[in-house]
């Protein structure tokens, strides 16, 4: 490409209005840039930081940051970083969910409106990697994401095994807590112990699920998902990740070139054959919605239902994050899929090639921790999409479907009205929990909440877990810890607090949920359903902040990403909408 084509010459060399080129130029200069730089036709690249001290998943992306600068200066570019709305996961109350939306039009608002003609989307943290993806894809510059990776495996007493993941690791321990065979302190001695070094959750949650998915989609170089955060090789990637920007502006190539239907549906492969947490397809459908990609929540049972689990990494296997890496990573899960037929070779990526071409020198998987095709950890990985009398849908991990789980099964519903409720009454002997029930949990989806809150994954209570209940089946109309390990059904739309019929479901209710016809119905008949409608009082949503007024006036529901519903009229910013109107 020319450098008169460049999109930050509108700026830097402002043929109609030549006045503004001195009032845009002379700030940039304050630090150091100078004129004839900036206006040398190189390719400006923005560094989108969502690293700060209040998303330490993320935190040493501020140093990687440096590798990247000298990546794109090297290759003829110029560096300016930029942040990010903060997104982290269990620091942001009431949830990060909520803040997924503001980041994206943070920077949605930022790629448009500042001199910018590429972006490195720096991810980490569960609800950064969409953010940054969805943003890439409504304004379509060219855009490649640098993954900060995960922690190292934690060690505790000695140990490194898969329970002190991080993440799984409370679950696992809060369990422990429960029936007293830990006390307080060693709990939280084996939680600490899960995060022993910079980067984001070393296990299969959220956070790695959602940037090895972005690397499946095309959007990083190939290997990058699983580099552990202080690993050498993380911060040699960031380089070549910074020089590959400014060639991916040279040759045009735009995330929505990368992001067609072939990279959503290989997307959906390798989630499931990580057996990937079940924010990913909320997340994903959001991406593709923002790409003008008609994926839907049924494409995930179509296309990964039955591809197998191939890697053995908590919580559905007993590796982490570090070993994932050395095993081979993603490009060595990826060899094998395309090898079985399961991928589209053919899908362009950032790196200039294909996938086929990317995996042509991919890594042999060690099969301790990447199982071969013909030898999964599980026979099928993808998602169940249930329906019925309760919701349109909601999903379900087929990894966690144990053979003794049964294929149809009557349960006796106990409702929480959300994490509150449940706290406050789980443990009450009255509620009569047992082995027959199913805990249902309601008024936690997007608008409920606001934002859908990970709180599906409910435990049982303490007398059940004495006597060896471990986990019961949960329902409800949040969403669940990636890094969880229960059976549950989630994120059901619609939610309760729109319309839903879990807004009248009452305890001991019975449920039949239906493996085989993916169905979960309440057994009652339509016209009872309709009289506890006629009587259905709604409960009062408050809002805390201006933007959960926003939020919850815009969002849409999880089955279809839980978007911004009135951004997805705004598509392919760049080349629909040209450059802004002058600031002054
Ligand atoms: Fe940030 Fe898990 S909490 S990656
Ligand atoms: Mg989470």
């Amino acid at each position: 490409m020319a450098p008169a084509e460049l999109r930050s010459q509108a700026w830097w060399d402002n043929a109609g209005n030549p006045e503004m080129t001195a009032l845009y130029l002379e700030r940039f200069l304050n630090f150091g840039l100078t004129p004839a730089e900036l206006r040398s036709g190189r390719p400006i690249i923005g560094i989108a930081q969502t690293g700060s001290d209040l998303v330490p998943c993320n935190r040493h992306h501020l140093a990687l940051a440096d590798r990247v600068r000298d990546g794109i200066r090297d290759n003829g570019g110029i560096p300016l970083e930029f942040p990010v709305h903060p997104l982290q996961e269990t620091g942001k109350r009431p949830t990060a969910a909520l803040d997924r939306n503001l980041a994206y039009l943070g920077l949605v608002e930022v790629l448009h409106g500042y001199p910018l003609d590429g972006v490195v989307l720096t991810t980490g943290c569960d609800k950064t990697t969409p953010a940054c993806l969805m943003a890439a894809a409504t304004v379509n510059l060219p855009a490649i994401v640098l993954s900060g990776g995960p922690m190292v495996n934690g060690y505790h007493q000695g140990q490194r095994m898969a329970a002190s993941g991080s993440g799984l690791v409370i679950w696992q321990s809060k369990r422990l807590l429960a029936t007293g065979e830990i006390d307080y302190d060693e709990f939280m001695a084996r939680v600490c112990a899960s995060a022993p070094s910079v980067g984001h959750c070393n296990t299969m949650g959220t956070a790695l699920s959602m940037n090895s998915v972005a690397e499946a989609l095309g959007m990083s170089l190939p290997g990058c998902a699983a580099i552990p955060a202080p690993y050498r090789r993380r911060a040699q990637i960031a380089y070549e990740t910074g020089r590959r920007a400014v060639d991916l502006v040279r040759e045009d190539l735009t995330p929505r070139e990368v992001m067609t239907m072939r990279a959503f549906e290989n997307a959906i492969v390798v989630a499931s054959a990580i057996a990937a947490s079940t924010n990913v397809p909320v997340h994903v459908n959001a991406i593709a919605r923002h790409a003008g990609v008609p994926l839907t929540i049924q494409d995930w049972q179509r296309v990964g239902a039955d591809v197998p689990v191939l890697t053995n990494v908590a919580p559905a296997g007993e590796f982490l994050g570090e070993d994932f890496y050395r095993a081979g990573g993603v490009p060595a899960l990826m060899r094998s899929l395309l090898d079985a037929g399961r991928l589209h070779g053919d899908a362009v990526t950032v790196s200039g090639r294909t996938v086929a071409g990317n995996l042509a020198d991919a890594p042999p998987a060690d099969p301790a921790v990447i199982r071969p095709y013909a030898e999964p950890l599980a026979a099928r990985g993808g998602l169940l999409v249930m329906t019925g009398n309760l919701f349109d849908s909601a999903v379900m991990k087929t990894s966690v479907l144990t053979d003794d789980f049964p294929a149809v099964s009557d349960y006796r519903a106990v409702v929480f009205e959300g994490p509150e409720d449940y706290h406050a009454r789980i443990n009450d002997p009255g509620l009569g929990v047992d082995e027959g029930c199913i805990l249902v949990i309601r008024y936690t989806g997007p608008i409920g909440y606001p934002g859908s809150a990970e709180v599906v994954n409910m435990e049982v209570p303490a007398a059940l877990l004495r006597m060896g209940v471990t986990t019961l089946p949960t329902l409800g109309d949040g969403r669940q810890s990636g890094t969880s390990d229960a059976p549950s059904i989630l994120n059901a739309s619609p939610e309760a607090a729109v319309g839903g019929n879990l807004a009248i479901l009452r305890t001991g209710d019975r449920i039949r949920v239906d493996i085989g016809q993916a169905r979960v119905d309440v057994l009652l008949t339509d016209e009872e359903i309709a009289a506890r409608w006629a009587t259905y009082t709604p409960p009062a949503l408050e809002n805390q902040t201006p933007w959960q007024e926003i939020y919850r006036a815009t969002v849409g529901q999880l089955d279809s990403g839980g978007c911004l519903e009135l951004a997805l009229s705004y598509q392919d910013l760049a080349h629909t909408k040209g450059i802004p109107r002058d600031s002054h």
